[in-house]
């Protein structure tokens, strides 16, 4: 089993020494647990993809400290740093144009002339950030296809060995991935909805801001960003969406009052056995419910029940990053999950 230590000052210099050294530390950040290696160092980065079994066309994100970091790396233009002021320390990644021969490892970028960067608001990754002194690349921390991971148990459980430390510092409190944002066409896109809506980018940014992520899938097109494959985060069993009551032997995934969900032959949802039954937020609050879902669905996954019915979670600010990550769970494979 990886070893696990509570993220204290000893521990995190510890992590930096095993990062120098080209090994692999579980960095808790705001939005999900990170699987991190020294960017400068391919064969650590190689050592991520290794761990994780992901496709090694999927780049990776490049946590830094700063935006005087980023800089060293990508080229930062006026929109970027307006967005970094606002945003950064959070959960906003972007891509941006990558500075040639800045030192990052091509296995990072997989290949790609943008490379992705975020600076994470915890105290934890900031400190081990310091700690290292380089550039982290960090997926999320689990195996692909399986969910991403919101506790160390997670992680644990997820990679075991293949991880050589894991800091453990709780559950993070964003609960989904960061907003992944190209900058490096000509109007700015989410990719990947997260933690920041496009709501909170417009407002900056003063104007309209784009979901590429449904139009590029729903259209079939060329998929900019490797990870925004339909079935990224996937239970082993069927997720069904939108449920408004319940077929025998499923689990329910609320959200808000469950009080009028029933079984189809019989009784309601509150007679199912607890591990069948989660809410995501009984008072319908979406942060909640964001900060739940990936452990929720987990929970639901491993409970013995046939499959996992979700009620309908509204498709507003961060209900849409939810929704993208429950449509995902529900689709079919198409070959490539992170
Ligand atoms: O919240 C997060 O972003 C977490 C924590 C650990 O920071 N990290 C995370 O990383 O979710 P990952 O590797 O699971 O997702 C990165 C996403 C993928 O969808 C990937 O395809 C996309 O960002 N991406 C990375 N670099 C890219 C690039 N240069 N161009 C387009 N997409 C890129
Ligand atoms: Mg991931």
């Amino acid at each position: 089993m990886a070893v696990i230590k509570v993220a204290n000052r000893g521990a995190v210099r510890e992590a930096a020494e095993v990062l120098k050294a080209g090994g692999l530390v579980g960095m808790p950040t705001e939005t999900v647990y990170g699987l991190a290696a020294n960017a400068l160092d391919g064969m650590a980065v190689a050592r991520i993809y290794e761990a994780k079994g992901r496709p090694a066309f999927n780049p990776l994100i490049v946590h830094v400290p700063d935006l005087a970091m980023a800089a060293e790396f990508v080229v930062v233009d006026d929109v970027a740093r307006a967005l970094a002021r606002r945003f950064w320390p959070g959960p906003l990644t972007m891509i941006l144009p990558k500075v040639q021969e800045c030192g990052i490892s091509d296995l990072v970028s997989a290949g790609l002339d943008t490379l992705a960067v975020r600076v994470p608001a915890h105290r934890v990754a900031l400190d081990l950030l310091a700690a290292a002194g380089v550039p982290l690349a960090a997926p999320s921390a689990n195996r692909s296809g399986s969910l991403s991971p919101t506790t160390p148990a997670h992680v644990s459980d997820s990679l075991g060995d293949d991880v050589d430390l894991i800091l453990a510092a709780g559950p993070c409190a964003v609960g989904l991935e960061s907003t992944v944002l190209d900058l490096s066409g000509d109007v700015p896109v989410v990719l990947r909805p997260g933690g920041v809506s496009a709501e909170d980018l417009s407002e900056v940014l003063g104007e309209d801001v784009v979901y590429g992520h449904k139009d590029i899938v729903s259209q079939g097109g060329k998929l900019k960003s490797p990870g925004m494959l339909l079935k990224h985060y996937a239970p082993e069993i069927p997720v069904r969406l939108n449920a408004i009551d319940l077929e025998e032997g499923e689990a329910l995934l609320a959200f808000g009052s469950d009080r009028f969900m029933g079984v189809k032959g019989g009784g309601g949802a509150r007679d199912l056995p607890e591990d069948m039954r989660c809410n995501l937020s009984e008072g319908a609050d979406l942060h909640e419910a964001a900060a739940n879902l990936f452990a929720m669905l987990a929970a639901l996954d491993k409970s013995g029940a046939r499959g996992i019915a979700v009620m309908a979670v509204p498709d507003t600010g961060l209900g849409c990053a939810i929704n993208d990550r429950l449509q995902r769970a529900s689709k079919g494979s198409v070959g490539d999950n992170e």
